[in-house]
């Protein structure tokens, strides 16, 4: 049973996390990327659910997240869909399945809507996929942004630090911002900034921004699952609070599950037919 009740329990949309910005009540975001994982996490109350390209990440094993394909994607996104009664669906379009061709945007975005019951997207860049995220949204499929460390750009950037620590790459991050907001996105994810450059942008967006690792003042806050839940014991970025250390509970029940059968303790003639 989850500590936390939602304050509306109704079915979360783009316009009731629009709403939740005006009333300054804060985006509670988490990645999911499978059927049980979802269920909990929706179940918990969570607001929005993120089926992250980080998929490629901590459920595939890769080390950027470059690899993974939009059927892939879709997997992962309908098996979440299937788990959630209450939070919004957002997929991520992975890389090579919108940049630079608003029309191959779109018919990865209807397929994501269309083939895993996903309600929006999210995709990477500033203001050169304004024109990809206007084409998306006139064809109804709602736009999450996303800037900063934007991390299907890493070959770009060349490392995983902190973005616009500079008053040049700010200043183009606020229009950047400007100009998703003018496209139609209905949020936008915050990645890896300086704090007080998220609380100008939040403040400069009617928009709802969502945080990770920019600080106390966006809209809402995101994090992968895996990695809040203490199951990723190699990553530990400042920005990454552990509210649990799964890794240890797994570790020492599957340490007993061995001992048990090693030692013939599993089953016991009361566990079997
Ligand atoms: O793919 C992902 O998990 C993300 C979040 C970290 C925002 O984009």
């Amino acid at each position: 049973m989850s500590t936390y009740t939602p304050t509306d329990p109704r079915k979360v949309t783009t316009l009731r996390l629009a709403e939740m910005k005006a009333k300054g009540e804060k985006i509670a975001m988490l990645t999911a990327y499978d059927f049980t994982m979802a269920r909990l996490v929706d179940e918990a109350g969570m607001d929005v659910i993120l089926v992250g390209d980080s998929a490629a990440n901590v459920m595939a094993g890769y080390s950027t997240t470059l690899p993974i394909t939009l059927d892939r994607m879709i997997y992962h996104a309908e098996c979440v869909v299937r788990g959630v009664k209450r939070a919004l669906v957002v997929c991520d379009l992975p890389f090579g399945t919108y940049k630079g061709d608003p029309m191959m945007a779109l018919q990865s975005g209807i397929r994501v809507l269309k083939e895993s019951g996903a309600e929006a997207v999210k995709i990477e860049g500033g203001r050169e996929i304004a024109d990809t995220v206007a084409r998306l949204v006139a064809a109804d499929i709602p736009v999450m942004g996303h800037l900063g460390l934007t991390p299907q750009s890493i070959n770009a950037f060349g490392n995983y630090n902190v973005r616009a620590r500079g008053e040049a790459e700010a200043a183009r991050l606020i229009e950047d911002a400007k100009a998703l907001e003018a496209a139609g996105c209905f949020a936008l994810v915050l990645e890896k900034i300086p704090a007080d450059l998220a609380a100008k942008v939040s403040a400069a967006l009617s928009i709802p921004t969502i945080g990770i690792g920019a600080g106390p003042d966006c809209d809402g806050q995101v994090l992968v699952v895996q990695d809040m839940l203490g199951m990723n014991q190699g990553f530990s970025p400042k920005f990454l609070r552990r509210y649990a250390d799964l890794a240890s509970v797994i570790d020492g029940a599957l340490g007993s599950y061995i001992s048990d059968v090693k030692s013939q303790a599993f089953p016991t003639r009361e566990e079997a037919y």
